[in-house]
């Protein structure tokens, strides 16, 4: 996690495939914007980006403004900024299934090179659908663009792959054409501020690791409830499903960061070795106890804040009757001497009645109660509340006196909130990854090992979905906290899922 100014980088050409997307004018173009406006970018760098749809420069740089002004964290750009930002962006037409339209690129780059008087870094961004990832690194090849496995580097957005097999085949493909340390796969939960934080919490603080166990905690959760639908996504979703958009990339990465061993460095691959270490500890499902280790729900019709909304089955593009899941919950063990017997329970789902992401962590109960029972003193299990989106910060619940004339307890929370401004001045995850990106820091970056391994870990669920419909599909409202089942799940262990706590209440 490079964070020092870029502007003494070299000088950087993004290529930018799918560069009139929904990504590139949500996420991509913003993120880059902020760090110009930061001075992160180095002094010399262009944006070139690309399509099948006819634009200008300048027809570009509009939509891309619009964009900005729509998406930024900051608000609507200012004119005189966004004018000088603007003056490096430009717009290649090209059918990325074409290798013989890159040669333009290539034109473009010895362009460049030529007026800055110095060599370039180049990164390749696959901002499109997964299908033309490999179509695009193998174009590059084929069309002989600068590819230095120093400074050149390659961005795969996820999904990566459909499977283990898919992905095993993508990654070799790839591996044939750039090295490992030259590609980024992107989970961008990784660059989300508090989970960043997990780790300076979890290792830069002594108080942390003792309590850090099986010995004192008694169950983790991880929960992202999302309250939009599959929005315009219904092709994409079908094909997909949480399982895949959601638990083998973002709740599983979550859980590596809560779970991992204490890295001796900070450098990219220690950091990465430490989280697959966890993968492969973690057990796998057996193909006869995934109904028991796991959930699944797809949504029905219902109302959301005074809107009527229709359910999975009726969103565009996808089959009326529909096996997809739009909700999945699964408990996982981490057998290792950290986590013997300690469940792991992660949950998400679209049109949940509440959009939160969070990470708590369960104390066990103190081993014996000093207090008047009958006087209703009975202590709470301490909790340590992670909350990563939307409110932001760390909160732990604690039993203390209640004041006055008793002893009678209350449970209070001790909270790092980032609200004000320090919430407005934290980057977006987009922002840290691509700056990341520029100083060649891949820590926050899937590797292909990674990857596979949190694949091998659903595949046993997948598979048994896939094969098994559910007959009771959709089987939650919109609205509602998901499918009964899912609660069943983690009933049966005598616990509950939470949500995020109102400050002082008791839940
Ligand atoms: C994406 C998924 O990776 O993450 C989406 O494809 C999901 O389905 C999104 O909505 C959630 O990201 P965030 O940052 O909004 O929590």
């Amino acid at each position: 996690m490079a964070k020092t100014s870029n502007k003494e980088s070299s000088p950087t050409i993004f290529i930018i495939f799918g560069g009139t997307g929904d990504l590139s004018k949500r996420k991509i173009i913003p993120a880059l914007y902020n760090l110009f406006l930061e001075n992160r970018l180095p002094e010399k760098f262009a944006i070139i980006g690309t399509g099948r749809s006819k634009f200008t420069d300048s027809k570009y740089r509009i939509s891309l403004l619009e964009a900005v002004d729509e998406f930024s964290r900051r608000g609507k750009a200012k004119r005189e900024d966004w004018s000088k930002f603007a003056s490096n962006i430009s717009y290649q037409i090209a059918n990325i299934k074409d290798a013989s339209e890159y040669k333009e690129f290539g034109s473009r780059i010895d362009t460049l090179k030529e007026e800055w008087k110095q060599a370039a870094s180049i990164i390749y961004y696959c901002a499109v659908s997964p299908e033309f990832f490999c179509t695009i690194a193998e174009n590059i090849s084929a069309s002989k663009l600068e590819n230095n496995p120093e400074t050149t580097r390659i961005i795969i957005e996820k999904p990566f792959g459909r499977d283990l097999n898919s992905a095993k085949e993508l990654n070799s493909k790839l591996l044939t054409i750039f090295n490992e340390k030259q590609i980024y796969r992107i989970d961008h939960y990784l660059g989300k501020e508090v989970v960043q934080n997990i780790m300076a919490f979890r290792f830069a603080n002594a108080i942390m690791e003792p309590l850090w166990n099986r010995n004192h905690i008694e169950h983790v959760q991880i929960s992202v409830t999302e309250q939009i639908g599959i929005e315009d996504r219904g092709d994409y979703f079908e094909n997909a499903g949480i399982l895949r958009d959601m638990i083998q990339n973002h709740l599983l990465q979550l859980l590596c960061t809560i779970a991992m061993e204490p890295p001796i460095n900070f450098d990219a691959d220690v950091v990465r070795d430490r989280k697959v270490e966890v993968l492969h500890a973690m057990r796998k499902i057996a193909p006869g106890k995934v109904d028991t280790m796991a959930a699944r729900g797809q949504y029905g019709p219902g109302w959301v804040e005074g809107k009527e909304v229709p359910g999975y089955r009726e969103e565009k593009e996808v089959d009326p009757n529909s096996n997809t899941e739009t909700y999945a919950a699964l408990k996982f063990y981490v057998d290792n001497w950290r986590w013997q017997g300690v469940p792991f329970y992660l949950r998400t789902g679209k049109r949940l009645f509440k959009s939160a992401s969070l990470i708590t962590i369960q104390f066990r109960e103190v081993p014996h109660n000093m207090f008047h029972r009958e006087e209703g003193n009975i202590p709470k299990q301490n909790r340590l509340v992670i909350s990563i989106q939307p409110d932001m910060g760390i909160r732990f619940q604690l039993e203390s006196k209640t004041p006055g004339l008793e002893m009678s307890l209350n449970t209070v929370d001790m909270v790092f909130d980032y609200s004000g401004k320090t919430r407005v001045d934290s980057p977006e995850a987009y922002e840290t990854l691509l700056l990341d990106i520029i100083s060649g820091d891949q820590t926050l970056f899937m590797r292909a090992d990674q990857v596979e391994a949190a694949w091998e870990l659903i595949m046993p669920v997948l598979d048994a979905w896939e094969n098994n419909k559910n007959s009771n599909f959709p089987n939650y409202p919109a609205d509602s906290w998901g499918p009964e089942n899912a609660e069943a799940l983690i009933a049966k262990d005598g616990y509950h899922w939470f949500s995020l706590p109102e400050l002082n209440k008791k839940d």
